[in-house]
């Protein structure tokens, strides 16, 4: 392997840079969770978890990854041969989907291209037909991590109300938490499902269920098994600053510091940020001449742009060049994107240089993997980070 001075640039839609803050933070002694200095700790951090939500109500949090998340929103709402909900936007909504199978559900599922999110007519469409009320929840990813797709949250509610259907509305914001505009209360979120891993810019390893009230009435009829994944003993534990198993304490020491950062640069400038770095790296994709996978404007993610390649080249080869000439990591094509795509991660800890140093990485690794590109790409995307 070739020696490389300076930082690895981990530029890949999460895990994201850990702020050397946050890293210190993790980095202190672990205390005995049954104490009360521990109850205080906890008291303290879970109102600031809920504000990340956009809910006053409880955010359950999990020693887990993103994807016991899921598994917890499925098994406190939902019995055996419930029917769901579901589209195919990506890789993601598609292991969730399989998921939902494993677990015993039946997922109508609803065909997509891989380049747009979900339509909210289809839902309405969907619902409208659903006259006797068989569909118990609808799944929808919001930010397609493997596609730089993010869905109309708000419009899908909206056609959920419109076609009058009870259905629960369960949302994976996994990597929209903390970089994209996400409201749990304001848009009638039932469930929604995040993790440390990306927005929040800790390591992996927290699971997070924001539970609103409807999910929580259902929760008790809910008939899946369940036992670590219960959300009851959770909440009622968490009333009082604890846990009912021992949790990951030195994470959570991270997690308070990252809500700090966040909260001193105040989660609309953090949105706003977000977006802007977006913008400026799809000019460079337009500037190279190459494609945005996301098909829709109203749909680009904030968080990630997934370019697509011409057929003849292979995007792996080119995440290879990247990392090897210029120790950046990027993401790689997932599912039926392999070796089409690549993806930019541009969320959590970044800055204006942050993104530029990125995009000339991307640039030089197309140049030198062979792929013809415009060498203005680079200069589009510094150009929208001058002026904004
Ligand atoms: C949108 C989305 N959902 C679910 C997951 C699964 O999360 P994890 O890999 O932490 O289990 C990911 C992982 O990247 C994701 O991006």
């Amino acid at each position: 392997m070739t020696a490389h001075s300076g930082r690895h640039f981990l530029q890949i839609p999460g895990p994201t840079n850990v702020p050397d803050r946050v890293l210190r933070a993790i980095a202190q002694p672990t205390i005995d969770h049954r104490g009360a200095d521990f109850a205080a700790f906890t008291l303290d951090l879970l109102p600031r978890v809920r504000a990340v939500f956009g809910t006053t109500g409880p955010v359950v949090v999990y020693p887990s990854s993103g994807t016991g998340a899921w598994e917890a929103a499925l098994v406190n709402t939902l019995s055996p041969g419930d029917r769901v909900l579901a589209f195919e936007t990506g890789h993601f909504a598609t292991l969730w989907r399989e998921m939902a199978e494993s677990l015993g559900l039946v997922v109508d599922f609803v065909p997509g291209d891989w380049r747009r999110g979900v339509d909210p007519a289809a839902v309405a469409e969907r619902l409208a037909a659903d006259r006797e009320h068989g569909i118990a929840a609808v799944l929808v990813v919001h930010n397609e991590t493997s596609t730089g797709v993010t869905s109309r949250v708000p419009e899908i509610r909206a056609a959920i109300d419109a076609a009058e259907h009870p259905a629960l509305l369960l949302v994976d914001t996994i990597s929209s938490l903390a970089s994209l505009d996400y409201r749990h209360d304001e848009w009638g979120v039932d469930v929604t499902v995040g993790c440390s891993q990306k927005g929040l810019m800790l390591p992996p390893g927290l699971g997070f269920n924001a539970v609103g009230p409807k999910a929580l009435a259902a929760a008790g009829t809910a008939r899946l098994p369940r036992s670590y994944w219960d959300w009851a003993p959770v909440i009622e534990a968490n009333e009082r600053g604890f846990y009912p198993y021992t949790p990951p304490t030195n994470l959570l020491y991270g997690l308070r510091e990252a809500l700090t950062l966040l909260e001193a640069e105040g989660l609309p400038r953090v949105f706003a940020r977000h977006a802007r770095h977006a913008e400026a790296t799809r000019a460079a994709v337009r500037g190279w001449g190459l494609q945005v996978l996301c098909a829709d404007p109203r749909e680009y993610s904030g968080s990630l742009t997934a370019v697509l390649l011409p057929e003849e080249h292979d995007a792996d080869r080119v995440r290879r060049v990247v990392l090897d000439r210029f120790d950046m990591s990027l993401g790689t094509g997932l599912g039926r994107l392999a070796g089409r795509v690549f993806r930019i991660g541009h969320l959590g800890d970044l800055n204006d240089l942050t993104l530029a140093g990125t995009l000339a990485g991307v640039q030089l690794g197309l140049e030198l993997a062979g792929v013809a590109v415009e060498p203005t790409g680079l200069q589009a995307a510094l150009d929208v980070l001058r002026t904004a």
